[in-house]
Formats: structure tokens, sequence, C-alpha cells
């Protein structure tokens, strides 16, 4: 009998991310996710917790494997033995591959991959789905459709798309923090202040790129800003110098082929 609809094995930043935006989104209720944990700590009582793996997926129809790509084949080893036939595994874990999970679970069949951001918390992730084995897509569906922009994908795209659609969140983070820090230095507002501001300015972005079906947008906004001489000619001028747009690629580059 399933007590439970899902349990998440990895109660930790996505899991318990993931675990909210469903609550958020009037996915499921609480009661019927369970989510196990390596450690309990008592600041957890929102949610159904455990530290026995077994014990979650042994009554829960879905399993969420979303412990790190070192955590993942002890735990496979924990479980392997209560997965039954119509389990359905999805797995979160990155540059981890379908067929390693179904290797060491008795070559189960129904396991997915999905790599989501962190703003599936709110319910506006990019969702990145591996369906190899037709797992039927009502329950991605019903999962995961409030969730955010559900993306499918061959394997062989799994890890560029992790560094652009789940990495990238921390990488914009990494670029907007200065951005911020000199509103708040330069225009002596607070961050509260600065925080509505730096929204502004990105939802003006967002407004000016949508709808938009040309790669040369990007080149004519910036034509439209900069005039000769002015305060953004210097500033891209500086950019292009310091090489700014290759390094960014690199930068992503170099984070999935680590
Ligand atoms: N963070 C992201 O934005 C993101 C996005 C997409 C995919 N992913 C993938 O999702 C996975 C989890 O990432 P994360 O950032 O959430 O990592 P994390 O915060 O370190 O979470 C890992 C969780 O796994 C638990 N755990 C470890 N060993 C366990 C075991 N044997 N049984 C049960 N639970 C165990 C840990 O428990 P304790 O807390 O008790 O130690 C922790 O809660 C990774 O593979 C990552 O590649 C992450």
């Amino acid at each position: 009998m399933n007590r439970y609809y899902l349990c998440i094995i990895g109660g930790g930043k996505i899991g318990i991310s993931f675990a909210e935006g469903l609550i958020y989104k009037n996915i499921l209720e609480i009661n019927n996710i369970i989510i196990s944990k390596k450690n309990i700590n008592p600041n957890f009582n929102k949610f159904n917790i455990t530290y026995d793996n077994q014990y979650a997926v042994k009554y829960s129809k879905i399993i969420i494997l979303s412990v790190l790509p070192s955590q993942l084949k002890e735990v496979l080893n924990d479980i392997k033995h209560v997965i039954k036939k119509d389990h359905i595994i999805i797995s979160f874990v990155a540059g981890i591959e379908i067929d390693y999970i179904k290797l060491y679970l008795n070559n189960h069949i129904n396991i997915i991959r999905i790599i989501p951001n962190i703003a599936i918390r709110k319910g506006e992730s990019i969702i990145c789905i591996v369906n190899n084995n037709n797992v039927n897509n009502k329950i991605i569906n019903h999962l995961f459709s409030k969730l955010g922009f559900m993306l499918f994908l061959d394997e062989s795209c799994i890890d560029a798309a992790t560094s652009l659609f789940s990495s990238n969140i921390a990488f914009i983070a990494y670029l907007m923090k200065p951005v911020n820090d000199l509103i708040i230095n330069k225009i002596n507002t607070n961050i509260s202040v600065s925080n509505l501001l730096l929204i502004q300015l990105l939802k003006g972005f967002i407004s000016l790129i949508k709808n938009n079906k040309k790669n040369i947008i990007f080149d004519s906004l910036i034509n439209d800003i900069a005039s000769h001489r002015g305060f953004t000619v210097k500033g891209i001028q500086y950019m292009e110098k310091k090489n700014v747009q290759k390094n960014i690629i690199n930068a992503i580059l170099n984070s999935y082929n680590k």
C-alpha cells in the first residue's frame, strides 16, 4: 500500500526546494510526501522526515533521487531490494546516466532523469527531462508542468543543460551581486530599494527580449542604448577589452566539462 505518493531521497537544497514547489503550487499535500535525509534536524518538522530510505521507498509510488553524485551508490545499494517493478524513479543527480542507475537497480525500467533549478520552489524553474523509457508523460506533467518550463531532451544534452539552466541561476546571482552592491553604494539606497531597482532592470530587459525570434536582438539592443561616445559605449569597450563574453562562455563550458 502506498502511504505516500512520493519520496525524496536526499532532503538537501534541491530536494526541499522541489517539495516546497509541490506545496506552493498545490500539486501535492504535505502528507503525500516523505523525505529522507542522513541527519535529521528538528528544523525540518514541516515535512515528514525519515532517515530510513527503505521505509520511504516501500510506502511510495514515485522515488526522487536527490543526493550528491558521490552519495548515490550507497543509496542505490540501500534501496535496491525494496524497489518494485511499478516504482517510478526520477533522478535529479547531475552527471549520472540512467544506465548507471538501471545497473544498480537490477535493470529497473521506469527511470527518468530530471534537472530542475532552484527556482522550482517558486514554480519558475526550467525542468530538463530525459525520458528514454517512455514513462507515462501524465505523471511527469502532473508533478512538473506547474513548476516551470518543461524541456524534453536527449541524454547527450543533459550535462550542457545542467550548466545552462541549473548552475546558471548561481552564475546570474554571481554577476548581479556587484551590480546590486553598486546600486546600494552609488545611489545611496538600502537593500530593499536596490532589490526593487534590480528587479525592474531585469524586468525591463525581459520585456525587450520577449517573443524575439532573432539572435541579433542582443546586438541591436546594445546599439539602441549605446550612443556615440556615451557612457554605454565606454562600458562595452571595457568589457570587450577584457574579453568578458569569451570568459563567460569559458566559465559555463568549464563547469560541465569539469
Ligand atoms: N542544488 C541545485 O540547484 C541542483 C539542481 C539540479 C540538480 N541537482 C542535483 O541534485 C542532487 C542534490 O543536490 P543538493 O544541492 O540538494 O545537495 P545537498 O544539499 O548536499 O543534498 C544532499 C542531501 O542528500 C542527503 N543524503 C546524503 N546521503 C544520504 C543517504 N545515504 N540517504 C539519504 N539521504 C542522504 C543529505 O542528507 P543530510 O542533509 O542529512 O546530510 C542531504 O540532505 C545533486 O546530485 C545535484 O547534482 C542540484
